[in-house]
């Protein structure tokens, strides 16, 4: 068994160009598990906080100096690692160390477990063994806080190829879709100029109607059926259009607003049209009554919390209490450590809650989360579609089918 000899951090940057945090998690037996810190732009409010005051180098300067607590501890115990941490930090969002620390320390240590053990990360964080591959689901056309004016106000248009059969035909058929869709929006507008949002997908001057139509189009020029080979998602983020003081969903964009109710009619019309698989976060973070309705109306789609449940044990049985999802979104770094994911998925599983594993807008170009996803059983891997940062953990999943240790794709 290895023992950690040292740590060491340091600021790096993240796909936008924002300063993060790397860690090295250093073993006697000479390997180094490395993990760059992601950060989003849609935050929600109850969410791990990435750094103390905002600022990386303060985590750094904490993680420093209590740096000794973690040597000689075994980097696969996670819980180990987790508790330790804990006694630095014991606020319930990371407020005094960052989540950020907690995110990177706690997968850096599987990390370097998984190099002296020479054992993957998927088969060190789960005893099942019967694992699939998560279906991966990627950002086509982005708009509200991932990208400029004049896109949609909706923030991601999704594709998942939920007729294929392995993981490399679910990638390919992303990629077709986003490609499609690139030529459909240059013949649209000609001034279009083949820009893309945070995460990869297309950022065109478009009202959510056309976005979604054109989305559609997309995939059944090449010749799919929506809902059978391929379906299309929307991550809605609605607490983005919330205005709390009105009670309505203010889309600026396209120039109208929704009362609570509205909201409902709104996303249903939505879902049915483009026969979505796949609606998250519909309404706002704490609307759990509205979320229960959509639930319960629509048994078959993934109706997903994201900023409902921040990726918070707690708040999932709250929200198991009352209906109101049937799938969560999980981001290590919205729960803090890996750990705490863990025990957030173990309860979503327990209460039949389908996962998706998810990365941030703002990623570094480790692939770790595709183990993530496997071993937490995901049903998707939202992982973006182009972009290195996205293109990371698509390439990941594909290193892992050569060890021939997962049978075929989840079943969502
Ligand atoms: P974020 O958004 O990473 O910018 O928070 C992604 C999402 O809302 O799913
Ligand atoms: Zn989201």
């Amino acid at each position: 068994m290895a023992r950690i000899t040292s740590l060491k951090g340091r600021l790096l940057y993240n796909s936008r160009g924002s300063k993060t945090i790397e860690i090295d998690v250093i073993t006697d037996t000479k390997h180094i598990g490395r993990v760059c810190a992601s950060s989003g732009a849609s935050v929600g409010k109850h969410e791990a906080m990435s750094f103390p005051d905002n600022k990386p180098e303060k985590s750094l300067e904490i993680l420093k100096t209590n740096e000794k607590k973690f040597i000689g501890l075994d980097p696969s115990n996670l819980k180990s690692i987790h508790e330790t941490l804990r006694t630095i930090d014991s606020t319930p969002n990371y407020s005094k160390i960052g989540g950020s620390v907690a995110f990177s320390l706690t997968i850096a240590s599987i990390d370097a477990a998984s190099k002296s053990e020479g054992i993957p990360i998927f088969k060190l964080l789960t005893k099942d063994s019967d694992l699939r591959f998560p279906f991966p689901l990627g950002n086509i056309l982005g708009g509200g806080a991932h990208a400029g004016p004049g896109t949609p106000d909706i923030q991601e248009i999704l594709v998942c190829a939920t007729g294929s059969k392995t993981i490399r035909d679910a990638i390919e058929v992303n990629f077709a879709v986003h490609k499609e869709l690139g030529k459909i929006l240059a013949k649209k507008d000609t001034g279009f100029t083949n820009g893309r949002g945070d995460e990869g997908g297309w950022a065109p001057k478009l009202d959510n109607d056309e976005a979604l139509e054109l989305s559609a189009k997309a995939c059944e020029q090449l010749g799919f059926t929506l809902g059978k080979e391929v379906s299309l998602g929307v991550d809605f983020a609605s607490t983005t259009q919330w205005n709390e003081s009105r009670k309505k969903y203010v889309y600026n964009r396209a120039g109208f607003e929704n009362t609570p109710e509205e909201q409902i009619d709104f996303v249903s019309e939505i879902i049915k049209k483009y026969k979505l698989a796949y609606a998250e976060d519909a309404v706002h973070e704490e609307a759990f009554d509205e979320m229960s309705i959509l639930t319960e109306r629509f048994p078959k789609v993934l109706i997903v919390g994201d900023d409902l449940l921040v990726t918070n044990t707690e708040i999932l049985k709250n929200a198991v209490k009352k209906k109101a999802c049937n799938a969560a979104i999980l981001k290590v770094n919205q729960a803090g450590s890996l750990y705490d994911a863990i025990e957030f998925a173990k309860e979503a599983s327990k209460n039949n809650i389908k996962l998706i594993t998810s990365h941030r807008s703002g990623e570094s170009s480790d692939s770790h989360i595709s183990h993530i996803g496997i071993a937490t059983k995901s049903k998707m891997l939202k992982i973006g579609v182009v972009g290195g940062e996205r293109i990371a953990k698509l390439n990941e999943l594909l290193r892992i089918s050569e060890y021939d240790l997962i049978r075929g794709m989840a079943e969502i």
